[in-house]
């Protein structure tokens, strides 16, 4: 028997009208990006492998089971993008040119998780990174463009949960702490918790295993480890995002899955999204510089999951795609149409064309279809009074035009429907 093909579990291909959602999306975020003085950087997929050791940490789902390595080397396929703005920063010692960077980036991440809706091994993040300040002003401006992206993207319901986790000293103490609360309880943690609470006590947190959450809803772990610098830092900035509109809800339990985070940290959840339910996420990590070898400088940023927006966005959003199909019947006119769609598509509008000599309702019933805005009909009456006739889909009328206004006239019609130019 012939072997048939599939993806790759856990990754996936995007059809045409998802691809369009897919580019919307990144367009989008990269205006928004650039309005707010962000600028983008194309980085590898491939990377070492120690840089995530180091940099997200030696004890972390991602980098103790997640990462994809490549056979025989010591690199891995990116599983974010943090780490690896961090190396390329440092590697062209960009803190001796200037001592505030804003960078964003949109590209494929790679994770080896058990693939479920919302979770893939291959997914896309749309990152942002200040890198420099650690204002609290840039930590509003942060979560306020995230907000924006979404906003702009179509993404109306969602809640930010944001918790700090101190400077580095607190975290130690917060850790310390949570050590000490849960070291009596040990064997009813699950197995990999148990050595967790040796290594790295904070990702007893993020357990998934219902026993281990149970325990640790049972622990109050507001504030109690925070310097006062930290304390009044924290609550400036929830201030600072009231006055912004910003609606907030204080999490203390959330601590990200990632080692480099102190201080800020949030996430922000959609109720449409099921288990997986995180859009994006970040903090700041003003320690990570200083882990990958360089000068402590602070940063924060957050990575939006693009497949996530995807799933939340009903894909009839854009299922318009075509802004005009021509429509023709004789074989006379094919030429002329084919001549038409060109003008079309110079003046800036998508137009399609039928390349299978169907009937007229054949030929209508395509554009319907493929979501067509107007077509233009150019039939043996049409050529004779050098006029066609432009049909509004959605309104099911019609007018005849000149050919001499044809460039005029559909400029007129798109611009009553908000579009200028479209491409
Ligand atoms: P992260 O929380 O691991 O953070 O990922 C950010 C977002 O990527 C998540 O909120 C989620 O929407 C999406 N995501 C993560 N894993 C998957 C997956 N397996 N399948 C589909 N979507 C996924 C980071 O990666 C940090 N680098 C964010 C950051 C930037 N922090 C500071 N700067």
């Amino acid at each position: 028997m012939r072997k048939k093909f599939f993806n790759v579990r856990g990754t996936s291909d995007f059809k045409p009208s998802e691809t369009l959602v897919f580019q919307d999306i990144n367009q989008k975020s990269r205006d928004i990006c650039q309005k707010f003085g962000y600028e983008e950087i194309s980085l590898p997929i491939l990377e070492e492998r120690e840089l995530f050791l180091k940099g997200v940490g030696e004890v972390t789902d991602i980098v103790e089971r997640q990462m994809f390595k490549i056979e025989g080397k010591d690199i891995v396929l990116r599983p974010e993008g943090t780490a690896q703005v961090i190396r390329y920063y440092l590697q062209n010692s960009l803190f001796k040119q200037n001592d505030f960077y804003k960078f964003f980036y949109q590209g494929p991440m790679f994770r080896g998780e058990r693939p479920q809706k919302g979770r893939l091994r291959q997914f896309h993040h749309i990152g942002v990174e200040a890198i420099g300040s650690n204002s609290i002003y840039i930590d509003a401006e942060i979560i306020s463009l995230c907000f924006e992206i979404l906003k702009d993207i179509g993404v109306t319901e969602k809640e930010l949960k944001i918790n700090t986790l101190g400077c580095i000293s607190d975290k130690e103490k917060f850790s310390y702490t949570l050590k000490q609360s849960l070291s009596g309880k040990r064997d009813e943690l699950c197995e990999d918790c148990a050595k967790r609470l040796e290594k790295n006590p904070l990702r007893v947190i993020d357990c998934k295993n219902k026993q281990c959450k149970n325990l640790v809803n049972s622990l109050n772990l507001e504030m109690g480890h925070l310097c006062l610098d930290c304390k009044t830092r924290f609550n400036d900035l929830l201030s600072l995002l009231k006055d912004m509109n910003i609606k907030h809800v204080y999490s203390p339990h959330l601590v990200r899955g990632l080692d480099y985070y102190t201080n800020t940290v949030f996430e922000i959840t959609s109720n449409k999204l099921g288990s997986q339910d995180a859009i994006g996420a970040g903090g700041r990590y003003n320690n990570l510089m200083k882990s990958l070898g360089g000068p402590e400088i602070p940063a924060i940023g957050f990575a939006l999951g693009v497949e996530r927006i995807l799933l939340i966005l009903a894909e009839t959003q854009r299922s318009k795609t075509l802004d005009f199909f021509v429509a023709v019947t004789g074989q006379d006119n094919t030429k002329l149409g084919f001549g038409i769609l060109r003008d079309i598509r110079e003046a800036g509008f998508s137009a399609d064309f039928d390349y299978k000599d169907k009937s007229l309702k054949g030929q209508l019933r395509v554009a319907q279809k493929k979501g067509t805005k107007f077509v233009l009909i150019l039939g043996e009456e049409e050529h004779k009074n050098d006029s066609f006739v432009l049909r509004n889909m959605e309104t099911s009328t019609q007018e005849i035009i000149k050919y001499n206004n044809l460039t005029t006239e559909i400029k007129k019609r798109m611009k009553s429907l908000g579009i200028e130019k479209v491409i």
